[in-house]
């Protein structure tokens, strides 16, 4: 009998798309939120992962990009797909090639725009506002060796509104991710595997 796909999703802050994610799969079958992975030990998200009862693995830069500890970990649990919710560094070309097509990422805004280094967190919405844009929105890609360059694999869109500040704009665009990011998941995961 086919198991159910398990999924690990990293994340570096508060967590709060981990969260949404882990909500909108508890009970349904579908796959499982196997376990949270953070490479900072003082990050929220641990503490909803603890709330939530799913495992959760911290790792630090060296653990991630002078070892085999996260992808031996990824192994152990057998886990098929990584979703990173807010997951700030690079990802490692042994996980990379571990996992083709099956590590996506959430991104604050409508790539190729406001996307790369640096463009992260409040960054993002405040170049946004700052550059006069109409709308803003998700986007959610594959992930290669390149920030926010991987294929796009879905937008949605917001409107910026004159006077809104960052922080208006990074919880309109929060109310997108809750909404999309875990329907665009199963999609995915769901049809493919
Ligand atoms: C989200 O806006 C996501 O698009 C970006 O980082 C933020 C994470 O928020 N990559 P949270 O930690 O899920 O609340």
């Amino acid at each position: 009998m086919k198991t159910i796909p398990r999924i690990a999703v990293f994340a570096s802050g508060s967590g709060s798309n981990a969260q949404r994610i882990a909500e909108y799969f508890a009970g349904k079958g579908l796959l499982k939120i196997t376990a949270v992975y953070c490479n900072n030990s003082g990050a929220y998200v641990l503490e909803r992962a603890k709330l939530l009862g799913i495992p959760s693995v911290v790792f630090n830069r060296n653990d991630f990009y002078n070892s085999s500890f996260v992808l031996d970990d990824l192994k152990s649990r057998e886990i098929d797909w990584i979703v990173l919710a807010g997951f700030l560094w690079l990802i490692p070309d042994p996980i990379l090639k571990a996992y083709p097509q099956k590590i996506i990422n959430i991104h604050p805004a409508l790539l190729p725009a406001y996307g790369g280094k640096g463009m992260f967190g409040m960054k993002v919405h405040e170049s946004v506002i700052a550059a006069g844009e109409k709308q803003s929105g998700i986007t959610i890609h594959h992930v290669n060796e390149l920030y926010d360059e991987g294929d796009i694999i879905f937008q949605a869109t917001c409107k910026v509104h004159t006077g809104d500040t960052p922080e208006m704009l990074a919880a309109k665009i929060h109310e997108l991710e809750y909404e999309y990011f875990p329907v665009v998941i199963e999609k995915l995961v769901c049809e493919i595997d």
